[in-house]
């Protein structure tokens, strides 16, 4: 099959996690007889210092006009200093809002090889952790009006019914495939829109009588990730408060590297990043650990390409490489028993020959 994929290097250590996974992407087209073309997109701090904005609409239409963008990360303290409107972040909201991909799917799940990388005791991770963020992307306060006026600052925070229903809908589909529980977050002690949310999941409830529906307010969730994760099989809230707990979620299953993302609107056409930022602190080092994009690039042969065997042959590739005992720098055991550590490019090519 042949598919055009559109690639965002972006900023700090994107470069080189993409290339990884753009050798893994190469890897499945020679293997399963595929033919995959890339497209370079410039966004974040390379378009700001190329065309003066995070994302020029030209760049945006080379992604519409894709299968899937692929991106790595954006943004770092080269850019602090420019205004808010062309921060490298506004590129990437642009790009979401452009694509319309209002749902974001984070998985969060312990790797059996990784479970000392947990900052969590073994009493708790014992218990497994495997459950999704499916979060709100393109509404609530991102998009809201931001404004400064003299001393004072509003970003307003914006939800209709409409916006509510679609991602609730992918909430409670997502979990009917999985176990069948579904946890709607919210601060509806406080907030009107989180009132609208959890009303419009109430009703929605009624349309899917196998998913079993619970509502937990914001700060309690922070809490209870920490304190039993397992509980939680899809974890479906708006925006903010799912970037905010998607963050925390990634850290107890060991490194935020890992984690990959799919973002979806309503054609086949997504958004795949990993979650973890442009980390311009070890860029060019060759430290980077590529799995979290080399992971959001097997959701795109699932999700967008409907490509499973693709796509599990890169995930077992990983699991392999692991199991062998290499890792980056981030996900490497304190007491270093059984594992080698290796550089971003050592950690591609590893996951590149095991598809092989
Ligand atoms: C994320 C990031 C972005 C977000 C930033 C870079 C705008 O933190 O993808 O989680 O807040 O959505
Ligand atoms: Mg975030």
């Amino acid at each position: 099959m042949q598919k055009n994929i559109a690639v965002i290097r972006g900023d700090g250590i994107g470069p080189e996690i993409v290339a990884e996974a753009i050798g893994v992407l190469d890897a499945v087209a020679e293997k399963f007889g595929h033919d995959f073309r890339f497209a370079e997109v410039s966004m974040g701090g390379d378009a700001i210092d190329k065309f003066g904005e995070p994302l020029p609409d030209a760049e945006l239409q080379k992604c519409k006009e894709s299968d899937s963008v692929l991106l790595g990360a954006v943004g770092g303290p080269k850019w602090d200093g420019v205004e808010a409107h062309l921060r490298p972040e506004k590129g990437l909201l642009k790009l979401r809002q452009g694509l319309g991909v209002y749902s974001n799917n984070r998985p969060a799940k312990i790797w059996p090889q990784l479970k000392d990388a947990s900052p969590l005791k073994p009493s708790i991770t014992e218990k497994g952790i495997d459950y999704i963020i499916v979060r709100e992307l393109i509404g609530g306060i991102y998009f809201g009006k931001h404004e400064t006026v003299g001393d004072t600052a509003v970003d307003e925070m914006r939800y209709s019914e409409d916006e509510i229903e679609r991602i609730g809908r992918i909430g409670f589909e997502t979990a009917r495939k999985r176990r069948g529980m579904l946890c709607s977050v919210e601060k509806s002690n406080v907030l009107d829109t989180s009132r609208l949310w959890k009303k419009v999941m109430c009703r929605l409830s009624a349309e899917y009588p196998d998913v079993t529906l619970s509502h937990m307010l914001v700060d309690n969730c922070a809490m209870q990730i920490v304190k039993d994760p397992s509980q939680f099989d899809v974890i479906v809230t708006e925006n903010m408060f799912g970037d905010i707990l998607s963050d925390e979620a990634s850290q107890i299953t060991g490194s935020i590297g890992m984690i990959p993302s799919s973002s979806l609107g309503d054609s086949p056409c997504g958004l795949y990043e990993p979650i973890h930022g442009s980390a311009p602190d070890i860029a060019g080092l060759d430290m980077a650990n590529p799995i979290g994009t080399i992971l959001s690039a097997a959701m795109m042969l699932r999700y967008s390409f409907d490509m499973e065997k693709e796509a599990e042959a890169i995930e077992k590739a990983v699991d392999a490489v692991l199991s062998e005992g290499w890792r980056t720098a981030d996900i490497m055991p304190e007491d270093k028993t059984g594992c080698t550590q290796i550089g971003c490019r050592e950690m591609g090519k590893r996951i590149r020959e095991m598809i092989k």
